[in-house]
């Protein structure tokens, strides 16, 4: 038998109800932000992973999915390609591409598929889906503006609160300039010299390639030196202090609750000073439910203009689950399960179909050839919430048999009526 492959997987009803209602709602609040969806392609070229989310990072070091094109020609080499590990870089790139300044501050979002060869675990998948957004534009359409850092924010707590998410944790750190990041990179590795030998494989690792990264560690021995390394926030220069200043005095206005995190590093090269994470308790250690933060060389880095940054991306697959209790609630019942009884009745109960699916009527329609017995136990293994019978003496009279089929009652209810007394019980 052939089987889906390891860290990815099927998404079936009634699950597929709520990643519907999901994206649905995700929509609706990222539209009322003046947000506009943006879909790049699923593969790139590898080196714009490369070049953007960083060569000594552990997506592009060690989770891509990358393989070389054929050429064109017998001797003709191909383009190496990558499967999208993040869309990011590819909102940047089409930004250069299409030159997007033109219009100004872009507020785009995305929704669709990723791909990271990680270890599958609860939450953690090959290909997963993210729900995302930018906003990028020139510094001239204010798109450096803690504002926009702000505004942001305060659109994932409404979001999250709208889906009924609502004991979430913002953690919040600058991780500041480029500049500021070397002096403190150096900083740390002069910190880490005299104790790395004491600490697990991986930090020891880190600490000659992207010193930053020992704090992402989980090894609880190495926890009291990391404890004691430098942090960034005594690195950052003024501009840099201000503007994270000024993102919490929002936030703070706007009634968004944050905690400061000065371990929060993030596991992307691009980011510059504000650099976020909400996480939700119930999902165990792959707790972080979505991440993002700035991004304010990323353009420059890509051949494109100097264009200010700020995005997130919700990981959707953690999202659904942690709403998963209240799946029940979301998953569409049919309204009603047309029952045909006897033969030439499947014509009459198609015209009733249509005419209710075109009042919104959710209907599920049978056939003549089931036994009523069959009919109504097909009904009730659907969860139907309504039996229509559909027999010669009720076309005859226009009138039809209606059984809900939580309480057992049976009323006879006329032709015309019928959308409407299905629907006012809803
Ligand atoms: P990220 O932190 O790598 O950031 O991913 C964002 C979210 O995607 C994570 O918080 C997590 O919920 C979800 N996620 C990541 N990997 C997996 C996986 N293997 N399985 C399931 N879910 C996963 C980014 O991707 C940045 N592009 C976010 C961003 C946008 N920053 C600025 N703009």
């Amino acid at each position: 038998m052939i089987k889906a492959i390891r860290g990815t997987r099927d998404l079936l009803p009634p699950d597929t109800a709520l990643w519907n209602f999901v994206e649905a709602a995700a929509r609706d609040v990222f539209h009322a932000y003046n947000f506009q969806e943006i879909r790049t392609p699923i593969f790139e070229e590898t080196q714009l992973f490369a070049r953007s989310v960083g060569e000594e990072t552990d997506i592009v070091s060690k989770e891509m999915y990358t393989w070389e094109d054929r050429g064109r020609g017998q001797s003709e080499k191909g383009q190496s390609l990558t499967l999208r590990p993040e869309n990011t870089a590819g909102v940047v790139r089409a930004y250069v591409e299409h030159k997007l300044w033109d219009r100004g501050l872009n507020k785009l979002y995305y929704i669709g598929p990723q791909f990271r060869r990680e270890r599958p675990q609860k939450g953690r998948y090959r290909q997963f889906y993210q729900i995302g957004a930018e906003t990028i534009g020139p510094s001239s359409a204010g798109s450096e503006s803690p504002a926009r850092d702000a505004e942001m924010l305060e659109m994932l707590a409404t979001f999250l609160n709208r889906l009924g998410i609502n004991d979430w944790t913002l953690e919040l750190n600058s991780v500041g300039c480029p500049n500021d990041r070397a002096v403190y990179n150096e900083a740390l590795r002069k910190a880490l010299e005299p104790v790395v030998d004491k600490m697990c494989g991986d930090c020891q690792r880190r600490a000659v390639t992207n010193p930053v990264r020992v704090f992402d560690c989980k090894v609880p021995e190495d926890q009291p030196i990391i404890e004691k390394l430098p942090r960034i926030s005594q690195f950052l220069d003024e501009g840099c202090r201000k503007h994270f200043q000024e993102v919490q005095e929002i936030l703070k206005a706007v009634e968004v609750p944050f905690t400061l995190n000065e371990r929060l590093v993030r596991g992307l090269d691009y980011y510059t000073r504000t650099a976020f994470e909400f996480t939700h308790g119930a999902l165990g250690a792959q707790n972080a439910i979505l991440g993002g933060g700035r991004y304010d060389g990323l353009s420059e880095a890509l051949g494109g203009p100097s264009a200010p940054g700020i995005g997130f991306a919700i990981g959707e697959d953690r999202l659904v689950l942690a709403l998963k209790e209240s799946a029940e609630a979301v998953a569409r019942k049919p309204d009603v399960y047309i029952a045909p009884f006897g033969p030439g009745m499947d014509r009459e109960a198609a015209k009733i179909a249509h005419e209710l699916r075109r009042h919104d009527v959710v209907a599920e329609l049978g056939d003549e050839s089931f036994r009523l017995k069959k009919s109504l136990e097909t009904a009730s293994k659907m969860n139907a919430r309504f039996a229509l019978i559909v027999a010669e003496n009720e076309v005859k009279a226009g009138a039809f048999a209606l059984k809900n089929m939580d309480t057992g009652e049976q009323v006879s209810v006329p032709r015309a009526e019928l959308a409407r007394k299905i629907q006012s019980s809803r």
